[in-house]
């Protein structure tokens, strides 16, 4: 089981997308997942269609150990998706555990002890809140993983050097295991000089553990969750979707649940379909994928030079 934080505690730049939407992808490519919605804004949960009323078994009765995992977890429209799924009763956990003993360790214990018949998952992505408060400390210290989506945008970098610090305490004290799996641009708007640049600093600071595939701002990306849908539910065709199916393989080579093409099928990996690409929704739908700077040797990224 390959357990994955999604983790940023800046607001807004792209984890519920992320989760939901690579979630979905790895299930079509034939994985087990589970999605773990950890914020008490519930928008994971709200975006399959899943909050539980006050009261029913949820992530937060999952913490206070009053419900197993199998009791909580329901099946997506999604075949191999399931979701442990959140409401606002979450909203005064952090408070109301701060001073339970072994708090840091609630979400791991219960991963560990799912119960009866909660299926077995290959792979685990826990949507964290905003904040690096009790609950994503929760999530760093059950998981091996760590994945970070950005924004390219100015202040994609601030903030940064508290989360890496935070994964290095957790690293040192809780969870030897845990490791930095990648940095996901989740929102890229080609237009923007701007963006370039962030882009450059990002590569600068991370190398390799930048996805060389950036998601750009697709609005069929936005959409989707209020259909209660994923994009590939939504549109399969869209940019989103292209983006999230190319993230998502690199993801899977990253994890190891793909071996490397024996024969070489060249340019599989992170490259996805990128001639195959004919829906027009909106600007940028059609093309490939935007990659980052470093991906093609001397090859500009085809998608950033183009102007409104
Ligand atoms: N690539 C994209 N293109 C267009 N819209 C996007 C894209 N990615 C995310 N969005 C939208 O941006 C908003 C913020 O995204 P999302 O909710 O995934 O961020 P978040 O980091 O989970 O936010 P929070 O910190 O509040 O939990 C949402 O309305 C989402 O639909
Ligand atoms: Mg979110």
């Amino acid at each position: 089981m390959q357990v994955i934080a999604v983790i940023n505690q800046k607001g807004g730049v792209g984890k519920t997308t992320a989760c939901a939407n690579l979630g979905a992808a790895l299930a079509a490519a034939g994985h087990r997942v589970l999605l773990v919605d950890l914020d008490p804004q519930a928008h994971l949960s709200i975006s399959f269609d899943r909050v539980p009323a006050p009261g029913e078994p949820s992530v937060y009765t999952l913490l206070t150990g009053e419900h197993r995992l199998a009791e909580i977890l329901r099946p997506t429209e999604l075949e191999g998706l399931w979701i442990v799924p959140t409401n606002l009763d979450l909203t005064g956990a952090e408070t109301e555990l701060a001073n339970e003993i072994g708090r840091e360790t609630l979400l791991r214990d219960a991963l560990r002890a799912p119960g009866e018949g909660a299926p077995e998952p290959e792979v685990v992505l826990f949507d964290c809140p905003p904040s690096l408060g009790l609950l994503s400390l929760n999530a760093l210290v059950a998981s091996q993983h760590v994945l970070v989506p950005v924004q390219a945008e100015f202040f994609a970098l601030q903030g940064m050097a508290q989360l890496l610090d935070v994964v290095q305490r957790v690293r040192q004290r809780l969870n030897p295991r845990l490791d930095l799996l990648g940095i996901l641009v989740g929102m890229f708007t080609k237009q923007r000089n701007l963006s370039r640049e962030v882009l450059q600093e990002l590569h600068d600071h991370f190398g390799d553990l930048l996805f060389p595939t950036l998601v750009r701002v697709n609005v069929r990306l936005a959409e989707a969750p209020s259909h209660g849908q994923t994009i590939f539910q939504y549109a399969p065709e869209s940019g989103g979707a292209h983006d999230f199916r190319a993230v998502a393989e690199e993801l899977r080579r990253r994890l190891g649940l793909v071996e490397e093409a024996a024969g070489g099928e060249g340019g599989e990996e992170t490259r996805s379909e990128g001639a195959a690409a004919p829906a027009a929704e909106e600007a940028g739908a059609a093309e490939p994928a935007v990659e980052t700077p470093a991906a093609g040797p001397g090859e500009p990224p085809p998608a950033m030079e183009a102007g409104a």
